[in-house]
């Protein structure tokens, strides 16, 4: 694409040598690409040069600007509309248990949420899992859906904060995705269109997350909740925990159900806390409650009294999901085939090579190898194990849900799970820490 002002190789070569590229050459490279003028080679490219080479605060700035105004912005009154967002993990369910435990307590959750990134799964992708659920609503559905019912989920629109769209597509296939500039620039364009007046974010750390390790998750968390501060949102962040799944299901089905039986008060103790404390911050931001231990309370409250679950009821029923899978799970996919992998030797679980078990479930199909990749909701793994939990020899480590005809890949992933992702340890192993720190 060529104009008066810019062209698009000159732009590429600039950022690929490291120069600092201007406000307006930003703004006018994420417009050429929304509007079809740059082909998503080009923008490939300027993406990996801007990974490579990095963007300090006023190019991060433009960048999230550019990509904010790329589509509307909603706005919503009252300071009781937040949301949360995860940077991403493996078996990262958490927004299923705490957007209706929010809205239980009398917050507005408007979700935008995002779809398998890399080794990590989304939340759309998750609900899709769902027969029926709607996850594409007009932003007159999605607005007056938030305003009467208080919660509303929702993909990415050709309205809402479209170069995030297109660009997270490319940067899921093209190994752009851990970077501080373009995870800020993709999150806050969502989340400032979406009409949001504050914003926790969970920004996971260790080996299944993009912020390895939790200098870089801080580093992330500032960067979020400067942005916030520029556009005058309340913002919490918590740096937590990602060196296994979160709780013990992981792939689109397996999740849903943690997810119900979380809601009903039966789930994994990590995936319960989390969900609750970030429910808490956004129930404290939201104003809702005066203090934290009082949001928390009330998370608390809601969750095991049913209103919560009610609310999760109420949110499949209003976007077309089958309410049924709530009391029948086998009316979501399911896989035909199940193999146990089992330990080697007697021990406690050390640790997890997380991003391996992103990628294992791609390669089962749970995930996208290519942008027009259809995921298989079906497939997936159940974990037995935490870390610092002992094991006996023979016991389950793994379940493996395949279908019939993958049995050998199951076996295949069987060996490289305990030889590439799992750590034995014959001595005792502390339990992980959840929740690391909090910036605010
Ligand atoms: N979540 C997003 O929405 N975008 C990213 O880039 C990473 C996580």
């Amino acid at each position: 694409m060529t104009s008066e002002k810019f062209q698009v190789y000159p732009l590429i070569d600039k950022k690929k040598n490291g120069e600092k590229l201007a406000r307006e050459e930003i703004k006018w490279f994420i417009q050429g690409f929304t509007t079809n003028l740059i082909p998503d080679y080009q923008m490939s490219a300027m993406l990996m040069a801007m990974f490579l080479k990095g963007m300090d605060v006023a190019e991060t700035a433009a960048l999230t600007d550019a990509m904010l105004e790329s589509g509307e912005q909603l706005k919503f009154p009252g300071k009781n509309v937040i949301d949360k967002h995860s940077t991403g993990g493996i078996g990262d369910k958490a927004s299923f248990i705490l957007a209706p435990i929010a809205a239980a307590a009398g917050v507005k959750v408007p979700m935008i949420a995002g779809r398998g990134l890399g080794h990590t799964g989304g939340t759309v992708d998750k609900i899709e899992a769902v027969k029926g659920f709607r996850t594409s609503l007009s932003l007159n559905e999605f607005s007056a859906q938030l305003l009467k019912e208080n919660l509303v989920l929702m993909g990415q629109t050709p309205e809402i904060a479209p170069a995030d769209r297109l660009i997270y597509a490319l940067r899921d296939v093209t190994a752009t995705i851990d970077s501080i500039p373009l995870i800020t620039a993709s999150i806050m364009s969502k989340k400032l269109a979406e009409g949001a007046n504050g914003i926790v974010f969970d920004i996971k750390t260790g080996t299944g997350a993009f912020m390895r390790e939790t200098r870089q998750a801080r580093a992330l968390g500032k960067s979020l909740i400067a942005t916030s501060k520029r556009f005058k949102k309340k913002a919490v962040a918590l740096i937590t925990d990602m060196n296994q799944p979160l709780g013990n299901a992981v792939g689109h089905s397996n999740e849903i159900i943690e997810s119900i039986e979380t809601l009903k008060g039966n789930g994994p103790k990590d995936l319960t806390d989390l969900s609750i404390a970030l429910a808490a911050h956004m129930i404290h931001i939201a104003g809702v409650e005066k203090s934290f231990a009082k949001a928390e309370a009330r998370a608390w409250k809601v969750l095991r009294n049913g209103s919560a679950l009610e609310e999760f009821r109420k949110l499949l029923r209003l976007q077309g999901g089958l309410e049924t899978v709530l009391t029948d799970y086998s009316l979501l996919p399911q896989a035909e085939a199940k193999t146990i992998v089992t330990a080697p030797r007697s021990g406690y679980v050390k640790m997890f090579q997380n991003e391996k078990v992103g990628l294992l479930l791609i390669d089962l199909g749970g995930g996208r190898k290519m942008k027009t990749d259809v995921i298989d909701h079906a497939v997936g793994f159940y974990f037995h194990k935490k870390i610092g939990d002992q094991v006996k020899k023979g016991e389950p480590l793994l379940t493996i849900h395949h279908h019939p005809h993958q049995k050998k890949l199951a076996e295949e992933i069987s060996k490289t799970f305990i030889k590439e992702v799992i750590t034995l340890s014959g001595t005792k192993v502390r339990a992980a820490k959840l929740i690391l720190e909090k910036l605010s």
